[in-house]
């Protein structure tokens, strides 16, 4: 497997697997690299010949007081992970490499990036699309694989990727979970024995809204009401969202027609869990 950390070096080493046939697959992630990322690697091997991950903590997609310096690092084993899984190549730039202090180029998708976690995370959205976009072009991969997880930000490459032509198929693998159903996250690594405890209850209240709506229940008020008591019985978690959208376009929801998205985040302390499920 090889290590690359230049941009000039990853164009080369991908143009180079596309001359000998070769498509590429990626998974671009910001490392400490959970049995979640290990599926997207599995998922993306389905699809491609060759597989790149990318790891970089891409300091656009945090907001000033964000956990970016916290953010857990750690490239040997997410190294070694990557060599187990049969990854061809990890694409591991510096933030030098990736932008130059002279960047003023950002990407937007306006409106779905104001929704849901763009409410607390206002410039989360735009440093995503800007990487991804930039991770693209460098890359230059036929496939991209983005977990479930992160329900907002799938849609979100989805509609850049149409918008600006490239050339990239998406794909969007399962959430992985926990023994007990916590979605798997580099940031559970932040949370104390109890709050590891209670942050169970927000997979359980994602559990008992399928099972409201699967007996019939289309009072999404109805629903968000039953999951809001349930968390605060259980846990000392601070809401943030409990929405309902278009589980396609983020828009308004048609539970008799169409999936619905159902999404959540929570404070559990100072960290901020996501999780989301389909209704349908
Ligand atoms: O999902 C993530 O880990 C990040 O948002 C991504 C897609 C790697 C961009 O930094």
């Amino acid at each position: 497997m090889k290590v690359i950390k230049t941009i000039p070096q990853m164009r080369d080493w991908s143009r180079q697997q596309n001359s000998n046939g070769f498509s590429i697959g990626f998974v671009p992630t910001m490392g400490y690299l959970h049995e979640g990322h290990l599926s997207l690697i599995r998922e993306a091997k389905k699809h491609a010949q060759k597989i790149v991950v990318s790891i970089y903590v891409n300091p656009t997609q945090f907001a000033p007081g964000e956990d970016l310096d916290a953010y857990p690092r750690d490239f040997k084993r997410d190294e070694q992970l990557c060599a187990a899984e049969g990854v061809d190549a990890v694409f591991y730039p510096s933030n030098e490499e990736m932008y130059l202090p002279q960047h003023k180029t950002f990407v937007i998708t306006e409106e779905l990036a104001t929704k849901l976690c763009g409410q607390s995370r206002p410039t989360h959205f735009r440093g995503v699309t800007t990487i991804v976009a930039k991770l693209f072009n460098i890359v230059q991969p036929q496939v991209a694989v983005f977990g479930q997880k992160d329900a907002q930000q799938a849609i979100i490459i989805r509609r850049m990727v149409e918008d600006l032509n490239f050339p990239v198929q998406i794909i969007t693998a399962p959430i992985v979970r926990e023994a007990d159903g916590l979605a798997m996250s580099s940031r559970n690594k932040y949370l104390s024995i109890r709050e590891r405890q209670e942050a169970v209850f927000i997979n359980r209240s994602l559990e008992l809204a399928r099972k409201s709506f699967s007996s019939g229940i289309r009072d999404l008020e109805a629903i968000r009401a039953q999951m809001e008591a349930l968390l605060q019985k259980n846990t000392s978690a601070r809401i943030d969202y409990i929405e309902f959208t278009d589980a396609e376009t983020l828009g308004r929801p048609m539970p008799q027609e169409a999936p619905v998205l159902l999404a959540v985040a929570a404070y559990f302390g100072k960290t901020r869990l996501i999780d989301n499920t389909i209704l349908e």
